[in-house]
């Protein structure tokens, strides 16, 4: 793992735009693997800076996202397909036919894992993944004691989740209970992966990840595994990491 300690949110995100950015340059045809939530709201801010200053060009860019909330319309103001268009899609030249988000309405679930895992592989598989991590160690919709060999697949949400995410919504009531995620396999199949981390309730689970036991009770310790990952965690962040 390499990791990178940075000041705060502004530099954390400058520094993964430029991992994008040498990404897109030395590969401009990448698959890329996109996430939603508050931490990659900066780099996708910094992705539209590079791409207005014609430094980038998403014209052959292809991206998968990680997951989407399950029965909610793609037009709800907090479905993930809407985040996306607002944070980044509707500032950037990617193909709308090149930009992929599993559906969250589609009448046979399982067949809509099926159908995301084979875009994934006929795209050639992902390049460069984007990843937060829940305070409870989840990556994707990943939560605690999942497989790691699971593919795209529909997930129960736990509570802790429920709960950080209620801050979106009018009331807990109306958040989600239930998405679709890729699985952990198959986001440690991408070529690289860059998890982001921001703040200090993201200390422990961050902390878990880099130097805890590789378990399927803090998802994102399976990372370690990986050949090629890149964590890049603000001060807050890093400061119970035990290395
Ligand atoms: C979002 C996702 C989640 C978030 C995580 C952190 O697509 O897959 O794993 O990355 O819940 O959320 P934030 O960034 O809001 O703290």
């Amino acid at each position: 793992m390499n990791i990178i300690v940075v000041k705060d949110y502004s530099e954390m995100s400058r520094k993964a735009a430029h991992l994008f950015v040498g990404q897109i340059l030395q590969k401009p045809n990448s698959v890329l693997g996109l996430a939603t939530g508050s931490t990659p709201v900066g780099l996708y801010k910094e992705l539209i800076k590079f791409y207005k200053e014609g430094m980038i060009d998403f014209e052959n860019v292809i991206a998968f996202n990680l997951d989407e909330y399950l029965n909610l319309d793609p037009t709800h103001e907090q479905s993930y397909a809407r985040f996306m268009e607002e944070n980044l899609f509707q500032f950037i030249n990617m193909k709308e036919k090149n930009h992929h988000i599993p559906s969250g309405t589609a009448l046979e679930f399982e067949a809509e894992c099926d159908r995301y895992e084979e875009l994934i592989h006929n795209a050639g598989g992902i390049d460069l993944q984007i990843l937060g991590i829940g305070r409870n160690g989840h990556i994707g919709f990943n939560e605690p004691d999942i497989k790691f060999e699971a593919i795209t697949h529909i997930v129960q949400l736990d509570e802790q989740t429920i709960n950080d995410n209620a801050r979106f919504f009018n009331n807990i009531e109306e958040v989600p209970k239930t998405a679709i995620s890729m699985g952990i396999k198959t986001i440690m199949q991408s070529r690289g992966i860059i998890l982001l981390a921001s703040g200090k309730e993201k200390a422990d689970a961050v902390a878990g990840m880099v130097s805890g036991k590789i378990t399927p009770e803090l998802p994102a310790s399976v990372l370690q595994l990986h050949p090629n990952v890149t964590i890049i965690v603000d001060e807050a962040a890093a400061s119970k990491i035990n290395l």
